[in-house]
C-alpha cells in the first residue's frame, strides 16, 4: 500500500516566530550609549557568578548583542583562529547549543566533551589537572558540572577564562544574562537611570532562589537594577527558599522581595512572569512547585510576558506557544546573541567589532 504522505511534509517549512515584530531589538541599542570600557574590563576573566557583574557591564553587554542581532553583517569572524573547550559533564540543549552555535558564528573552532567518562576523568584524573591540559588546548572553557566545586578546582589552574555554564543548584550567571536582554528587549526604558514608578515591572519568579540555579543568578542581576522592578514576588510552595542570608543580601541592594503561594491570586498584577520548576541535584532534577503551572487559561495581566530557562515540564502548557505571552522562545534565541557578546568580551576581541583601541 502506497504511504500517505504526512501533511507536515507536504508544505515548505513556515517560519514560526511568534514573537516577531515585539521583539525590538534596536530600540535597546536606541537606548544605550557605546562604551566599551566595561567590557575591555572583563576581558580575560573567569565568569562563575552574577556577583562578578555590574550594571553598566550588563548593559553594555546586552548593547553588544542587540548589536549582534540586527546587524549580521557586523559579523566579521572575530573569533577567526581562537578554540572553544565546549565541556558539559550534565545534560543541556540550550546551553551548549547556543554557546556553540555563538562560537560558530563568530569564527572560532570547537571542542566538545559531552562525557566526562570519556576524558581521563574515568580513571580517576583531578579538575585541576585537566584543567592544566585545557590550558594547552584551547583559548575558553565553558563549564557545565553538577558538582558545585568543580568549577573552582578548575579556575585554580587554569590560565584562560572560564565559563560556568551551570554547577549544580549554585550558578547559571549566561542563563540570567539571557533572561536580563530578553527583559530590555522587552522594556529598554527599564535601563533608565531613574525608571518613573508608573513604568516599573512587576515580576513574578516560580521558583525557589536556593534551590534553582537560574533563580538564584537571575535575582543577583535583578538587584543591579532595583529601580527598574516595582516588586520581586517568589512564588513558591517551598517553606525554605532562600539559604542564609541570600535574601538579606538582595534585599540590601534595594530589590523588593515578597513571598506568596497563590499563583492565580499574582498574575493578574504582573508584568514579567518567570517560571521554573526543575532543580538538577547531583546526577538528576528534583521537580519543585507540582501545582504552579501556567496555561493559557491562566488569569495573566493584558501584556505581560511569560519567561522560562526551559526545559519545560508540565509547569508552562503548550497552548501558550501561539500567544503573545509567549517570550520563552525569544529568552532562548536571544541567548546566542548575548554568548556571543559575551565572548566576544572575554576573548579580548570586541575591538573588532566596536570603537575601542587595540586590546581592547
Ligand atoms: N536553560 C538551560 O540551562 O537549558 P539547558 O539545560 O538545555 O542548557
Amino acid at each position: 500500500m502506497v504511504n500517505e504522505l504526512d501533511p507536515l511534509l507536504q508544505d515548505p517549512v513556515q517560519p514560526k516566530d511568534w514573537t516577531a515584530g515585539i521583539e525590538r531589538p534596536q530600540a535597546l541599542l536606541d537606548e544605550l550609549e557605546e562604551d566599551p570600557k566595561p567590557l575591555v574590563d572583563l576581558a580575560n576573566r573567569p565568569v562563575v557568578s552574577g556577583r562578578q557583574f555590574d550594571r553598566d557591564t550588563v548593559m553594555q553587554l546586552c548593547r553588544l548583542a542587540a548589536l549582534y542581532e540586527t546587524t549580521p553583517a557586523l559579523v566579521q569572524l572575530p573569533l577567526t583562529g581562537k578554540i572553544l573547550i565546549s565541556a558539559f559533564y550534565e545534560p543541556s540543549t540550550r546551553t551548549r547549543l547556543s554557546f556553540e552555535s555563538a562560537w560558530h558564528r563568530l569564527g572560532g573552532d570547537i571542542m566538545s566533551i559531552t562525557d566526562p567518562s570519556s576524558t581521563g576523568i574515568a580513571k580517576g584524573e583531578s579538575m585541576g589537572d585537566v584543567a592544566e591540559m585545557f590550558n594547552n588546548y584551547g583559548d575558553l572553557v565553558v563549564l557545565r558540572d553538577s558538582n558545585e566545586q568543580s568549577v573552582y578546582e578548575m579556575l585554580e589552574a587554569l590560565r584562560i577564562p572560564i565559563i560556568n555554564a551551570g554547577n549544580g543548584i549554585d550558578e547559571h550567571p549566561t542563563q540570567a544574562l539571557s533572561d536580563m536582554y530578553a527583559i530590555f528587549k522587552w522594556r529598554p526604558e527599564l535601563l533608565y537611570a531613574q525608571v518613573p514608578a508608573a513604568r516599573r515591572a512587576r515580576i513574578g519568579i516560580i521558583g525557589v532562589p536556593n534551590r534553582m540555579r537560574t533563580v538564584r543568578s537571575l535575582l543577583l542581576f535583578l538587584a543591579l537594577f532595583p529601580n527598574a522592578f516595582e516588586e520581586v514576588v517568589v512564588i513558591t510552595e517551598n517553606d525554605v527558599n532562600f539559604d542564609e542570608g541570600q535574601r538579606e543580601e538582595l534585599e540590601a541592594t534595594g530589590l523588593k522581595l515578597r513571598l506568596a503561594r497563590d499563583l492565580d491570586a499574582e498574575l493578574p498584577g504582573l508584568d514579567i512572569v518567570y517560571i521554573n520548576s526543575i532543580a538538577w541535584v547531583g546526577d538528576t532534577y528534583e521537580k519543585l512547585g507540582k501545582h504552579l503551572r501556567l496555561s493559557a487559561a491562566s488569569p495573566f495581566k493584558k501584556g505581560s510576558i511569560i519567561l522560562h530557562p526551559l526545559a519545560r515540564g508540565e509547569e508552562l502548557a503548550t497552548d501558550l506557544d501561539e500567544t503573545p505571552h509567549n517570550w520563552y522562545f525569544a529568552q532562548a534565541r536571544g541567548a546566542v546573541f548575548i554568548r556571543m557578546a559575551l565572548l566576544t568580551t572575554l576573548t579580548q576581541r570586541i575591538h573588532r567589532v566596536m570603537d575601542t583601541p587595540q586590546g581592547g
